[in-house]
């Protein structure tokens, strides 16, 4: 895999705005399904071969914690990854300590331990701070299915003989939550159906992955996916496919700066709402088989009223990029965020920039929201065009700071980022692909 950039070496990025983007990118694997293929590998003693592998945060600490639990991990060639866990121990506290609190991907393990040793315990959770992001919907689906959870104050634990299929509907189509239950029932006993299930394309990705492994799942288009439990998987061997969030932000990327980004391998049947709206608010793209280009098709860009959603909707992880877009649109945007409560705690640096953008705690839009009566400020009301200027500011998450990195280069004069290796989270060699695209970012 490639070397991390220098971005995550000094945690700060020195940028000048005032350049349209210009030239290409290419995209590697998704990073919201990579690490979940990579789990799957835990389901089989067989061995797995991963391509297409970005060398992002999440691949190093599921590389890592597959390590700690007995399995072979390594990379052949770069972009490729080869996974063998003949050899997998039950995991042990110290492994769960040491990787507790650094990303959401450990709790998906439970279901492949409890099908290899009958018991896992319950990592605790890092990830970006966007909302509470609870656990409670995987953890009742495992109980569902007949895991035992022992809760003894802060080691939660999980034990089974052999979990059983079950008929199990998410409160929400929580897309951990999905591949939480279809990770387990896989190897279940008899059938589960799972209804209000997530259909984003990471999981039908994954869900390829566990059919190549043997699985028997089928997806219906009313959110139920059906899995019929088999005993034994096989290897794999699978491309993983592109990242359409890391698209949608180079698309951003494009439309805010006034620039031309052609995205290699960004994938239209992936992105279709994105696109839709990218049109209206007066972007423009050309789609070919190799990737999409981006541009602006006039002078001005047109406000526009969205809300997000689960896919098929506007996904939550497309909001912050294009938001900052939206602050060179004329007139008003609304932005109503119904996936996560807090993902709106990037505006306020923004408006120190210049933007004018007004948080409520009301749900501005028609979709059915869990957090308007509870007091989150989740719509935002965005007044465009504003002008911004450099700012020096903190990035509190992945997609917020992805944002900063384009509302910084839109902006008239120096802006200092901090923390930027959270955006190496999901952005593979960012400083060398800013700068190929000539972003002028200062030593
Ligand atoms: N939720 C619960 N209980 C649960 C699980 C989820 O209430 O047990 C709620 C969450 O609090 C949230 C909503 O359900 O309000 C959706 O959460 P979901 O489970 O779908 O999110 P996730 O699986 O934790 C993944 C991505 C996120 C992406 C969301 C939604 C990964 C590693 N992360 O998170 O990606 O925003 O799905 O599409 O796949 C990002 O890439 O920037 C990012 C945050």
């Amino acid at each position: 895999m490639t070397a991390p950039a220098r971005a995550a070496e000094t945690d700060q990025m020195i940028l000048r705005g005032g350049r349209p983007l210009m030239g290409e990118v290419a995209l590697k694997g998704a990073k919201n399904a990579l690490p979940k293929i990579m789990v799957a590998a835990l389901l089989t003693e067989e061995r797995c071969i991963l391509r297409n592998v970005a060398g992002i945060v999440d691949v190093t600490i599921v590389s890592d914690l597959i390590a700690a639990l007995g399995g072979e991990v390594s990379s052949p060639e770069p972009g490729v990854l080869e996974i063998t866990t003949a050899n997998l121990h039950p995991m042990q506290r110290s492994v769960l300590k040491e990787f507790s609190g650094k990303s959401r991907i450990p709790i998906l393990t439970c279901g492949p331990m409890l099908a290899r040793f009958g018991e896992s315990p319950v990592p605790s959770l890092g990830g970006c701070q966007i909302g509470t992001r609870p656990v409670d919907f995987h953890l009742r689906a495992l109980q569902d299915m007949g895991a035992e959870l022992h809760d003894a104050t802060g080691n939660a634990h999980l034990t089974c003989e052999r979990l059983h299929g079950n008929k199990i509907k998410l409160d929400y189509p929580s897309v951990g939550a999905t591949e939480q239950v279809i990770l387990a029932a896989v190897r279940a006993e008899g059938v589960t159906e799972l209804s209000n299930a997530a259909m984003e394309p990471e999981i039908m990705d994954l869900i390829m992955v566990l059919q190549k492994m043997g699985a028997i799942i089928s997806v219906d288009v009313d959110r139920v996916i059906t899995i019929v439990g088999v005993k034994r998987m096989r290897g794999y061997d699978h491309t993983t496919i592109p990242d359409r969030l890391e698209a949608a932000s180079w698309a951003s990327a494009a439309i805010a700066t006034n620039g031309r980004i052609f995205v290699r391998h960004a994938r239209q049947e992936h992105m279709m709402t994105f696109l839709n709206r990218y049109r209206q608010i007066g972007g423009d793209f050309r789609v070919s088989d190799d990737g999409i280009e981006f541009w602006r098709a006039g002078e001005k860009l047109k406000s526009t009223a969205l809300e997000t959603d689960v896919h098929p909707g506007f996904t939550t992880d497309y909001q912050q990029p294009f938001v900052i877009a939206l602050t060179q649109a004329q007139g008003v945007s609304i932005v109503h965020e119904t996936v996560y409560e807090q993902r709106f705690g990037y505006v306020e640096a923004l408006n120190s920039m210049g933007a004018q953008i007004q948080l409520y705690r009301e749900c501005l839009g028609g979709l059915k929201c869990r957090f308007g009566q509870r007091n989150y400020k989740h719509s935002a009301v965005i007044v465009g065009p504003t002008p911004l200027r450099g700012a020096e500011i903190h990035i509190p998450d992945l997609r917020a700071g992805f944002s900063y990195v384009i509302a910084a280069l839109v902006a008239e004069g120096v802006s200092t980022l901090h923390n930027t290796a959270l955006i190496e989270r999901g952005y593979e060699n960012l400083v060398p692909k800013l700068r190929a695209l000539g972003a002028e970012i200062l030593d």
